[in-house]
């Protein structure tokens, strides 16, 4: 850590309060305040605009230059070069793996996707049209009611089992949700096919005929995950590590981030996006839905429009519109009419002063929902599929801070209600 300093002079208090400043490898400067709550002070900072609540080696972004770093690689190369697993490992591991540890890796995914046969009867409960995501929340925590074998968070083995049978097992379950809510059996995974092709293998195969995988299709769902893998300190992933400072379980504290990222200002955006193309129907109403994004008095905002960081570009949504072309053109759907609106809406909002001065540009989510629509997946299981490939990063933050001198997360407060008083005689 640096040694700079900050000084702080507070009116009405006599001293002045000196602040150690410490320097990243890269990115701002932070500025120490923990000793203020002892000096009688909170800092104040709704929404965590200007808090950095954790020291991390995992993921950088940089919003004014579009550059996002999963251990220093950026995301286009690995987009290119990488691929989901190998991605999994090095957000784990913090390096990528030799030849010989990415197949053993590989081999103790494939050996961890079944789920316990007991966890089928869960389903069971819920209506065929329960909304995807409820489901998940529910079945991901009751996870933890079958491994209890694993279950010691201080104990680096069983970090490790836990992180496997979540990356395993969330793709096994996304496709029981599915398969559920169209009334088909459940399709046991493949040990024979990858990560992706395994999934749609369980996604869109019956036991009446298993048909081959398209390796397109297959490429552009790895691709997919590998997207969504992890984005530094967003808001699902700081409720993991949130949950994860009280000792809850990593089953307990992966539902709790797939249960903030429902959210559509977060990883429901996806879904919002397909339903607002739908909605707006034709290009010829492109220009009233951006005044309603404009309009200060209408809730509506332009989904996949936007992020808390990136103010120029989402370098996701480059790669993942360069991979949304070639699904489209794979599956002969170049002509895709929400494609075309997507791409006028995108043109318009980028030249339009209101988005540009915001710096409000596509994000990661404006193009992902035209591919997942292409390849068969249903709205409403979009948010699923960015639960499932955000699962490494989800797990990487928790073993990072359960590795590291933590503490209980305890935010305090502005309090701007009653003072004390008397309950009437
Ligand atoms: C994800 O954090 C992450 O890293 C998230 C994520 C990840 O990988 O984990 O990248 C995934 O969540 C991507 C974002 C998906 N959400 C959406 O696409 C929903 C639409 N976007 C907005 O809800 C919004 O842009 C947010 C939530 C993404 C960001 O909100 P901020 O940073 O709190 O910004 P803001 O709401 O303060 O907006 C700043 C201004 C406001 O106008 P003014 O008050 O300055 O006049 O921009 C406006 C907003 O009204 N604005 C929009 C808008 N987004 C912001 N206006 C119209 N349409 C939009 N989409």
């Amino acid at each position: 850590m640096a040694d700079k300093k900050a000084t702080l002079k507070v009116d009405g208090i006599e001293e002045q309060f000196e602040l150690p400043v410490y320097e990243g490898t890269v990115g701002p400067d932070v500025v120490d305040v923990r000793s203020l709550s002892g000096k009688g002070l909170f800092t104040y900072d709704p929404g965590f605009m200007s808090t950095a609540a954790t020291e991390s080696k995992i993921t950088y972004i940089d919003g004014a230059a579009g550059v996002l770093l999963h251990r220093g690689y950026p995301i286009e190369q690995l987009a290119e070069k990488s691929d989901y697993l190998e991605t999994c490992y090095l957000l784990l591991h913090g390096e990528l793996p030799s030849a010989e540890e990415k197949e053993t890796f590989v081999n103790t995914i494939k050996n961890h996707t079944m789920v316990h046969e007991q966890l089928s009867h869960f389903f069971n409960g819920f209506r065929r049209d329960a909304h995807p995501m409820a489901i998940m929340c529910g079945v991901v925590g009751a996870l933890s009611a079958f491994y209890h074998d694993s279950l010691d968070i201080h104990d680096e083995h069983h970090r490790v089992v836990s992180a496997h049978r979540l990356i395993a097992k969330m793709p096994t379950l996304a496709a029981m949700v599915y398969k559920y809510s169209i009334g088909q059996p459940f399709m046991f995974p493949r040990n024979d096919l990858s990560y992706a092709e395994n999934f749609l293998h369980m996604m869109f195969n019956t036991p009446c005929e298993e048909k081959k995988i398209s390796p397109v299709l297959a490429k552009a769902m790895d691709r997919i995950f590998l997207l969504h893998a992890d984005h530094e300190q967003n808001a699902s992933t700081s409720t993991v590590r949130l949950a994860g400072s009280t000792g809850a379980n990593p089953f307990a504290c992966i539902a709790s981030g797939i249960a903030a990222l429902w959210g559509p200002a977060h990883g429901g955006a996806n879904e919002a996006v397909l339903n607002m193309l739908e909605e707006i129907g034709d290009e010829s109403n492109i220009d009233k839905f951006i005044a309603k994004a404009k309009d200060k008095e209408d809730p509506f905002r332009l989904m996949g429009f936007g992020h808390r960081v990136y103010k120029n570009f989402d370098p996701r949504a480059k790669v993942m519109k360069q991979t949304c072309d070639e699904v489209l053109a794979e599956l002969g759907m170049e002509d895709d009419p929400l494609l075309k609106i997507a791409m006028k809406l995108e043109k318009i909002a980028t030249e339009d002063e209101y988005f540009v001065k915001r710096g409000l540009y596509p994000n990661v989510d404006f193009y992902s929902g035209i591919i997942l629509k292409a390849i068969g997946i249903p709205t409403e299981l979009f948010t699923v599929i960015f639960a499932t490939g955000r699962t490494p990063g989800w797990i990487a933050h928790w073993n990072e801070m359960i590795s590291s001198d933590y503490r209980i997360g305890r935010p305090r407060q502005l309090y701007t209600g009653h003072p004390k008083r008397d309950y009437p005689a």
